[in-house]
């Protein structure tokens, strides 16, 4: 099913190994073609629990990570060994089995201040992507979730930061969380040359209703930033039923 108003594309999926499947060959697809024209090939992911079965089709896909490059959408602000980590969750799942290169890999340093992540990580999208003062990164692929509250990266409903267009990334104090995380700012969600976004589940398929048909409202509803163009979104019929 296509969603011609909106300019996007839906793929409605019955399992969730389906849904993991294909949103697999999508990003592969997405990463050989970057490939094609590109020395290096860029991906940012997310985390949360909907991600582990793409991450595990994609560690078994037989594939040349030699020149793709990881970075994250969003990080909670804890050591790489907590469980939840987002590099920990991509790490066991994608990562390490199938060997990419830790050079590849560009994880948000949660383990120290906020600030100080956040800063790390900003100097790094800008050494990485050669970044001149103002210019953000423009990524081949940004993998994004949905929360049941209609946020996507860290960005939640009512966070001022879902104004800002200029920043790269910045640390965010999420109240519902009690806690402090790492984002990509909307600017550089908005560049990515492709956008994937993954949501299962029935607590889902009213957000995503209302990022896809409702009013548009970025306060109430973050994930409608960079929702429409050049986004594939891969849901379970659940996360679909309100469409
Ligand atoms: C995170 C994610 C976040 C996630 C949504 C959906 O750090 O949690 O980056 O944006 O995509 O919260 O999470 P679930 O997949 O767990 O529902």
């Amino acid at each position: 099913m296509s969603c011609e108003k909106v300019k996007c594309h839906i793929f409605v999926k019955e399992s969730t190994d389906d849904l993991a499947s294909d949103c697999a060959s999508y990003i592969l697809g997405a990463l050989s073609e970057a490939l094609k024209s590109r020395e290096r090939a860029t991906v940012a992911i997310s985390g949360g629990s909907t991600p582990k079965p793409l991450f595990a089709r994609m560690a078994k896909a037989s594939f040349d990570w030699s020149r793709v490059h990881v970075f994250w959408v969003d990080e909670r602000c804890v050591p790489p060994t907590d469980d939840q980590s987002n590099y920990k969750l991509a790490s066991e799942a994608w990562l390490a089995p199938a060997r990419i290169p830790d050079t590849n890999v560009h994880r948000i340093l949660g383990e120290l201040s906020p600030e100080e992540a956040a800063k790390r990580y900003v100097d790094e999208l800008k050494r990485f992507f050669d970044l001149r003062e103002g210019q953000q990164p423009v990524f081949d692929l940004i993998h994004r979730g949905i929360g049941a509250d209609a946020h996507t990266a860290s960005l939640f409903p009512g966070e001022p930061l879902i104004a800002d267009r200029k920043g790269i990334a910045a640390a965010v104090w999420v109240e519902k969380m009690k806690s402090h995380r790492v984002t990509l700012l909307p600017g550089v969600l908005l560049a990515a040359r492709q956008t994937v976004i993954e949501a299962v589940g029935q607590d889902k398929a009213g957000p995503v209703h209302s990022v896809l048909e409702g009013p548009i409202d970025l306060f109430q509803f973050p994930c409608q930033i960079a929702a429409r163009d050049h986004v594939a979104w891969f849901l379970d019929k659940a996360a679909a039923s309100k469409l």
